[in-house]
């Protein structure tokens, strides 16, 4: 059942490139420039109409929907809200009908999101659905949905179910930035064939597994570790430091790089590992010189990079390399080593990886 894994999250993670492509299959038309989601298609006045999408979410979801937040408003131009559902629900949100809700849950049946769901729905709000799981709460309460086709998720912690709601949420933002015009039809297919070859980028960075191994080793008994990233690759920071603190126990915090000078550079020192997501598009000079002031105070970087990068390899203790791509679709590249670094850091410490303590898969109750 695991595939000839030891786990169900390595499974899970070595499946992303298939995972991935059943995503987008029988939706991205590459050759044709056309993506086809029937959940947009039949709504496509109202997502063109919306005042703004509120994007409701826990946990590892709601990261997918932070990485939507860039992607929307950078290349579809429509403001985009996050909200933690737990939040959103209780706090007497202004939503109008000219509001779209977009719910991302892996389950299904994640109380607060639920929750969030049937509040928006009874302001007037549209409710539109990321699930996996098939026929699930989430997926029967929203007005209309597109589904990840993931396959099942075992593994308490996520890691296919994250990767592919970022690419539904990523067909969904280029359609709509193609309807409203942001997009030629040249720019257009260029972005649809990039999306088409990211399973082999998946897979290729799938191959720093051994690297990543090695890394573990030398950090497996940190009690700290920061996660920094800028624009897209700030969620993904953040969904790093989830991954290692749910099922290796080592307190770990994400941060935007640019934000280390106002607190957390007083933590640095020579115990401290600090991940740096340093892709070349994307802020990458700024990033440079955030990597510079952790060093100078001794802290010890391990940088996730794109191919060929030599600046960052000088200065960095560790780099792991991913394949190039423009800055919107990184996330889903960047993503792989910081899974697999949790793998391995929680395995080293002797943790039960697909079932760490007090976590459920499915979080029924608020
Ligand atoms: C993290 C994790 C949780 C879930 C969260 C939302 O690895 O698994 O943070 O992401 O409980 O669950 P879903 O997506 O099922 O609503």
């Amino acid at each position: 059942e695991k595939g000839g894994y030891d786990h169900f999250m390595l499974k899970e993670i070595y499946e992303q490139p298939r995972a991935i492509h059943d995503t987008y299959r029988g939706r991205l038309l590459a050759d044709e420039g056309y993506i086809r989601m029937s959940g947009i298609d039949h709504n496509i006045e109202r997502f063109l109409n919306a005042n703004r999408i509120i994007i409701v979410a826990c946990g590892t979801s709601w990261h997918a929907g932070l990485v939507a937040e860039y992607i929307f408003e950078d290349l579809a131009r429509i403001p985009v809200e996050v909200e933690y559902a737990s939040e959103f629900r209780y706090r007497n949100p202004v939503i109008t009908e000219k509001d779209i809700l977009i719910a991302v849950s892996q389950s299904g049946e994640t109380a607060d999101t639920l929750a969030a769901i049937k509040m928006a729905k009874e302001k007037g709000a549209f409710v539109f659905g990321v699930c996996n799981v098939v026929g699930s709460s989430i997926a029967r309460e929203t007005h209309a949905g597109a589904y990840t086709h993931a396959g099942p998720e075992i593994g308490v912690a996520s890691t296919k179910a994250f990767t592919t709601q970022i690419t539904v949420l990523t067909m969904i933002a280029l359609k709509l930035a193609k309807e409203k015009g942001e997009f030629s039809q040249s720019k257009y297919h260029e972005f649809l064939t990039e999306l088409e070859g990211i399973p082999q980028k998946v897979e290729k960075a799938l191959k720093s597994n051994d690297l990543v191994e090695k890394i573990a080793e030398v950090y497996k008994d940190s009690t700290n570790c920061l996660y920094l990233g800028r624009g897209y690759n700030f969620p993904v920071a953040l969904e790093g430091a989830l991954k290692l603190k749910e099922i290796s126990y080592i307190h770990a915090e994400g941060y935007p790089a640019a934000e280390m000078k106002h607190g957390p550079i007083a933590l640095i020192d020579e115990e401290m590992p600090v991940v740096v997501i340093a892709t070349r598009k994307g802020h990458y000079e700024k990033v440079v010189s955030n990597i510079q002031e952790i060093k100078s105070r001794s802290g010890k970087i391990i940088a996730i990079v794109t191919e060929g990068d030599e600046t960052v390899k000088d200065i960095a203790d560790h780099v792991v390399e991913v394949p190039e791509s423009s800055e919107a679709l990184t996330p889903l590249l960047t993503t792989i080593p910081l899974q697999l670094l949790s793998y391995h850091i929680a395995l080293m410490r002797g943790c039960n990886v697909d079932q760490p303590r007090n976590l459920a898969k499915s979080v029924t109750v608020e």
